[in-house]
């Protein structure tokens, strides 16, 4: 593709990639380094299907272009934040280093020049899914691939925003927290692929899509300051738990999956109680939520549903595709939607009614339109390049395509890659 009018023979280079979202079932929570972005404790999560949720990125480095510059979900943004200039640092380092090293004759004109990078989602910013974790994981692994860089990049996503290493894998993603004060051993490691357990479903019960209160960074950062729970889970509690969990997944053993994921979430949300003052992520719909996810088990006798809350009130639901439909209606009974609008988004999931006796096992007041809607899903591979070149965010100018405004609130795209 050509840029640049005045200099016919100058290319432009254009890659466009998609990242997932990821949803952790063992949780992140403190840093003992705020800069390299290195945890406390090791973190497990599942990704989850980029045909539901994802961030598309696409990258052109040209001769012609002044300065790097960023735009985000159609509004240009300061590329100047610390966190976008280390990756974007490192990246160029890792080019540059491939090039001495290994391949003196590798193409590098692009090395020197500047970056246009135009990123989006199709899910709600802020909304507590983890948008940071797609958008640092998409924009390391586009601009990797835009300046020829191979290799584990999760490092390097890793400073952007520390759950965004584990969005650089598909399916049950490990993220060790590491040792060494460089950080070089704090990586993400897929421990089985997205094909390993095709019957687990995720729905992601949307409560609200406002902006979180306290954000994770600030939020885990009073916490480390300031709560002893806090210390003790990250000594104590999670590195058996880590163990525990990887082996549930590596079993397919759904009740221990389910009920090592609700531990988790919480006492992830005790230390935030614990938190001085204290950080509140869970509102009146998330505990109606865990309370029907009780009642439910406990009217089948069984673990069939289990949920995990993030730094936000909605809810991500795991459980077993079988179960999937009577759950769902559930769902639909104690939280009613609104009539119109599809309340079910994603994997098709048939309308039915609730049974008799589920109905009064569970027994809650009906909390009218604390749902908005659902995200029906499943585990999903990691990054991935597009081919299509009519998917590019970014025109021929260097700037973004118009219809790449405002495309905030989008769930039912179609991967293209
Ligand atoms: C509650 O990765 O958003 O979602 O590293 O400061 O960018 P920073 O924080 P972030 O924290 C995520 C915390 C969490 C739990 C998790 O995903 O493990």
């Amino acid at each position: 593709m050509q840029i640049g009018h005045k200099d016919n023979m100058e290319k432009a280079h254009i890659i466009t990639c998609t990242a997932p979202v990821n949803i952790a079932v063992v949780k992140y929570w403190g840093k003992r380094d705020e800069d390299l972005i290195l945890p406390i404790n090791s973190s497990l999560s599942v990704t989850l299907h980029q045909d539901q949720l994802k961030t598309t990125t696409t990258v052109t480095t040209s001769k012609s272009f002044q300065e790097d510059r960023l735009w985000l979900n159609g509004k240009e943004e300061d590329i100047s934040h610390p966190r976008l200039q280390s990756c974007l640092r490192e990246i160029r380092r890792l080019a540059r280093k491939r090039r001495n090293d290994a391949d003196p004759d590798l193409d590098s004109t692009c090395l020197s020049h500047k970056v246009h990078i135009c990123s989006v989602n199709n899910f709600p910013t802020a909304a507590g899914l983890a948008s940071s974790a797609a958008g640092f994981a998409c924009l390391v692994y586009t601009l990797a691939q835009a300046f020829g860089v191979e290799g584990d990049l999760s490092g390097v996503a890793r400073q952007g925003s520390g759950s965004a290493c584990r969005s650089m894998y598909g399916g049950f993603v490990k993220w060790i927290m590491g040792h060494q004060s460089d950080g070089k051993d704090s990586v993400a490691q897929q421990v089985e692929p997205e094909t390993h357990w095709p019957e687990l479903r995720i729905l992601v019960l949307v409560a609200s899509a406002e902006r979180k209160p306290v954000g994770s960074t600030s939020g885990m950062q009073t916490s480390v300051q300031t709560s002893c729970l806090l210390k003790h889970r990250a000594e104590s509690v999670v590195p058996g738990r880590m163990v525990e969990m990887i082996e549930a997944v590596r079993r397919k053993d759904f009740t221990a999956f389910a009920e090592l994921t609700m531990k988790d979430s919480n006492q992830f949300h005790a230390t935030c109680l614990d938190t001085y003052p204290p950080i509140f992520y869970l509102n009146s719909v998330s505990h109606q939520v865990i309370n029907l996810v009780h009642r439910y088990n406990r009217h089948y006798g069984e673990t069939r549903v289990a949920y995990t809350f993030d730094a936000g009130p909605n809810a991500v639901i795991f459980t077993l595709q079988q179960h999937v439909l009577d759950f769902s209606q559930a769902v639909r009974h104690f939280f009613p939607p609104e009539t119109n609008g599809q309340f079910i988004k994603g994997l098709p999931v048939p309308q039915a009614d609730i049974s008799v006796e589920l109905k009064q096992a569970i027994g809650l007041e009906p909390m009218p339109k604390g749902i908005s809607y659902i995200i029906s899903t499943k585990a999903g591979p990691g990054p991935c390049v597009v081919k299509d070149p009519t998917q590019h965010l970014l025109g021929p100018d260097g700037l973004p395509k118009r219809s790449e405004k405002h495309q905030d609130n989008r769930v039912e795209h179609k991967n293209v890659c």
